[in-house]
């Protein structure tokens, strides 16, 4: 009888604490796996250097261990999808993953819905349908509206505030864009608001042309080589998706030995320690920062909650009760010492 009592008390206490949840005294370590989708994108490996840290201070303040294993799925789904399998053998808590067809996700969820390992998506955003299939499936980034719109408003201000952008001074800015991935929802978004934003500052524009460059620095410097082959001194702005392909393509203003003062502004996103050095050098002229600190620190938060039912720290907020979004910033060098903090 008494056994019978024990079986039933233990049950009930597992339906309480819920999938992926530890009992919140008993917890003496969290074991989260990491994978992701390509562990040398430059914002990516900055973020996670961030969440290492946020870890070790997170261990500290709670006496819990937090250990975690990072890996990199090198842009394969497949891979990924073994990965995720193997970290939940080895027996994670809580998988974050930063998808690499942000459209695949459902052999993971599949999995980790079978095996009640909660999963924390990150930075690459999966469709809302996808993401309600089970209730321990959350994401974690920033809304890419926001930064395209940023963007814009910086390309408004640029271009109305200095008439030497203007090189042939025919009022109507020249621009091209680099994008990112194709099927990428920052790349998508970025580019049509920060151009619709800028029509909407009153800017008339013409575009030029555009590639595509994987969020990569030497693909978007090769490409804004043969855009300049093209287009030559006709360029008055440079859009980037991100701020590695801006530095790729100023790599090629510096290559093509093209005087300073003719440059076409450049304009970023991310804020990346590398693309806040250019803005501080004056080489792009502006970027929009994406907050890698308060995404890192939001999925260690999230993650560490989930583990040990702990409400979540109040500096986020779980937004119907799956997202977390960290707002854009822009960054000039008037605002740089404040974001560089
Ligand atoms: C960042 C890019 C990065 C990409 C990777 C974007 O949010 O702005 O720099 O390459 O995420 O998914």
């Amino acid at each position: 009888m008494l056994k019978r009592y024990i079986i039933l008390c233990a049950a009930a206490a597992l339906l309480l604490t819920g999938c992926g949840r530890k009992d919140e005294d008993t917890v003496k370590n969290i074991k989260i796996g990491v994978t992701l989708y390509d562990q040398y994108d430059t914002f990516i490996s900055e973020l996670m250097n961030v969440f290492t840290s946020c870890a070790s201070e997170k261990e500290e303040e709670s006496g819990i261990a937090i250990n975690i294993e990072t890996l990199d799925a090198s842009g394969s789904q497949t891979t990924q999808n073994e990965q995720v399998q193997m970290l939940i053998e080895k027996g994670c808590d809580v998988i974050c993953v930063n998808l690499v067809d942000r459209t695949e996700p459902t052999t993971i969820t599949d999995m980790a819905e079978k095996n009640g390992v909660p999963i924390i998506f990150f930075n690459r955003e999966l469709v809302s349908e996808d993401l309600e299939r089970w209730d321990q499936l959350y994401y974690v980034g920033a809304d890419a509206f926001e930064s395209g719109v940023l963007q814009g408003e910086l390309a408004a201000s640029a271009f109305k505030n200095n008439p030497a952008m203007d090189k042939n001074g025919d009022g109507i800015c020249q621009y091209i864009v680099l994008e990112g991935e194709a099927g990428h929802q920052d790349s998508i978004v970025r580019t049509e608001y920060s151009i619709n934003t800028l029509m909407e500052q009153g800017v008339e524009v013409e575009k030029l042309g555009y590639a595509i460059a994987n969020w990569n620095r030497a693909q978007a410097q090769t490409k804004t080589a043969t855009m300049f082959a093209q287009y030559g001194n006709r360029i008055e702005l440079i859009l980037a998706n991100n701020d590695d392909m801006a530095l790729g393509a100023i790599d090629e203003l510096k290559a093509a030995e093209l005087p300073r003062e003719m440059w076409p502004v450049v304009i970023g996103i991310d804020g990346t320690d590398v693309g806040l050095e250019a803005v501080k050098k004056g080489e792009m002229t502006a970027t929009v920062y994406n907050d890698k600190e308060g995404q890192a620190k939001g999925m260690l938060e999230l993650a560490y909650s989930i583990v040990t039912g702990n409400p979540l720290s109040e500096e986020f907020e779980l937004q119907d009760g799956k997202y977390i979004r960290l707002p854009y910033q822009i960054v000039t060098k008037d605002n740089l010492e404040e974001i560089q903090k």
